[in-house]
């Protein structure tokens, strides 16, 4: 299943936030719409949002009465700034802007010329992440045994990305070798990617899973129903691995008990120049904590904080699984 597609200048992919209940399918005609439905997010996961950023400029050039390549390039840089400012913490978004930018400037033809030059590479952006889950479900399912129960956070499957999936997707690649692994999922508040994301991908899938709130992954762990952890990535630098909230604690937990924490991420989430402290996490609103669905649980006036990642350092991470094989971190800067 395609997550995000191009049809004749209209980007089709799915409103993350009616799932499981209903599934709507967005068409989006503006760069300034795909921006709005990453920060509402509609679209959401790492990848997916790089690939969307990607079809942002696309649509911005599709639709470009731009007379002259300075003006052109002009409008995706303007188009540029407004989707950097959506979501600061996956580096894809930034990577795939760059990327896409960077083959329009140094596109020697005509306007129309650049703008199917900006057209393709958007696209290339996306069928790269589609290959690369595959190859990354490859090389992570060899680390998992017949009877493995797995343990993932968030939603790194295939909704996180064009197709496939990250974490997910190496489950799903072991799933499809015949191993008969189980997962464990975490609901993943205050969202709930897991509850409605990674629980409904795998009830689709027919791979055995189990819910937990995010508070009971010392009790699985503490009990021994844990063998590993696969979870995803929003950013990769050199000394820590940037995901959902809540990862940190499962890192330090899976050490505690020896359980291996693998992540699973292509190569357009590493940001090897960088380190920890250079990087912005997103504060979401209060609402999304004071509230449970559409009920409000908190009192009133109460302080809320809302960090949507957290840094889980090296140190905990047994082995990064990309596109071109398993590292552990020690290695991850010969890439
Ligand atoms: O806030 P989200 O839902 O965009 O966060 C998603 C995650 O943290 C995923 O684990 C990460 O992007 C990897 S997805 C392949």
């Amino acid at each position: 299943m395609r997550t995000i597609k191009w049809e004749n200048g209209v980007v089709v992919t799915i409103d993350q936030t009616k799932l499981p209940a209903e599934t709507v399918y967005l068409e989006l005609k503006t760069c300034r719409e795909v921006a709005e439905a990453l920060k509402t997010m509609k679209i959401r996961g790492a990848p997916l949002i790089g690939a969307a950023a990607a079809y942002a400029l696309a649509l911005t050039a599709y639709h470009s009465k731009a007379e002259s390549k300075t003006q052109l390039l002009d409008e995706l840089w303007n188009s540029a700034e407004i989707l950097r400012k959506t979501r600061p913490t996956a580096v894809n978004l930034f990577w795939a802007v760059d990327r896409v930018l960077n083959k329009a400037r140094e596109s020697e033809g005509s306007v129309a010329e650049t703008i199917r030059t900006v057209i393709e590479e958007a696209e290339r952006i996306a069928d790269e992440d589609a290959e690369a889950n595959r190859k990354m479900g490859f090389f992570g399912a060899a680390l998992l045994h017949d009877g493995d129960t797995v343990l993932t956070h968030c939603n790194a499957g295939s909704l996180a990305t064009v197709e496939y999936g990250t974490a997910l997707g190496v489950i799903r690649a072991a799933w499809e070798q015949g191993k008969k692994v189980k997962v464990i999922a975490t609901e993943t508040r205050p969202l709930l990617q897991g509850a409605r994301l990674t629980a409904y991908e795998l009830k689709r899938d027919g791979i055995p899973v189990r819910l937990i709130t995010d508070s009971m992954v010392g009790y699985v762990m503490f009990n021994g129903l844990v063998d590993k952890v696969v979870v995803g990535a929003d950013r990769i630098v050199q000394d820590a691995v940037f995901n959902k909230i809540g990862t940190y604690t499962i890192a330090v937990l899976a050490k505690t008990h020896g359980v291996p924490f693998y992540v699973a991420a292509p190569t357009s989430t590493f940001d090897l120049t960088r380190r920890a402290r250079d990087v912005e996490i997103e504060q979401r609103k209060p609402e999304e904590v004071l509230y449970c669905g559409s009920r409000r649980v908190a009192p009133v006036d109460v302080e809320v904080l809302n960090p949507a990642f957290d840094a889980t350092p090296m140190e905990y991470v047994t082995a990064v699984i990309c596109e071109k094989g398993v590292f552990p971190p020690s290695k991850l800067q010969t890439l």
